[in-house]
């Protein structure tokens, strides 16, 4: 981890509505117990309905509902909501949905994701949730991971920033991979999303 600086750098997190919010929780945590001076300005879900939203809600975490069924108006909503809140980063907490070539353009700050195995093998369109999981049990994999990487106009690619394998030589099933990639995953996301920050 590098350096601390005192000023509050400002993130906005972005979710689906099937999010768990287990990872956006966990970043919130991390800077809370740490003491250090990132704050989640706005967690974004696609869905009021979310648990994850009421979450947030009960930590007094910011939130704001765009449905992402139109993503032009989304990405529009999306960009305006981040110059307004000065946000410095965006940090992928369970979006399933490509952000377009324009949209990251005028963002103009970075915006990062987390992978529940290890890019670039596991990657690509249609791999998300248990399907990771699950073509990674079924290939015999002893190691799978978690990667978090800038966000790309390809899903799930683009430039890795940090990558942290995980033993499952022992499970049983897709969900036990499932379970022990998502407890690295806590682990790497928000000091991988400080890192970045200090690299301002
Ligand atoms: C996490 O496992 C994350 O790595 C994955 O969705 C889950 C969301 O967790 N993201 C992707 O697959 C991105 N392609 P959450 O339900 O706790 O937010």
């Amino acid at each position: 981890m590098a350096g601390t600086s005192s000023k509050i750098q400002r993130i906005i997190t972005l979710s689906s509505g099937k999010s768990r919010g287990s990872n956006l929780i966990a970043i919130y945590r991390f800077f809370a117990e740490q003491h250090l001076p990132v704050e989640i300005v706005r967690a974004v879900f696609t869905d009021a309905k979310s648990v994850a939203c009421q979450s947030c809600q009960q930590l007094n975490i910011p939130t704001r509902i765009i449905p992402a069924r139109d993503m032009e108006a989304f990405e529009a909503q999306l960009i305006a909501l981040a110059h307004s809140e000065d946000a410095q980063l965006i940090a992928l907490c369970g979006f399933m949905k490509l952000l377009s070539r324009d949209c990251l353009s005028a963002l103009k700050i970075p915006v990062l994701n987390i992978h529940p195995a290890l890019l670039p093998k596991y990657g690509g369109q249609g791999m998300y949730g248990m399907r990771v999981h699950e073509a990674v049990f079924a290939a015999g994999d002893k190691l799978s991971g978690a990667t978090i990487h800038r966000v790309d106009l390809i899903y799930d690619h683009g430039e890795i920033l940090v990558q942290k394998t995980v033993d499952i030589s022992d499970c049983s099933s897709p969900q036990e991979i499932a379970g022990r990639v998502l407890a690295v995953e806590h682990e790497i996301y928000a000091p991988a999303i400080f890192d970045e920050l200090q690299r301002l």
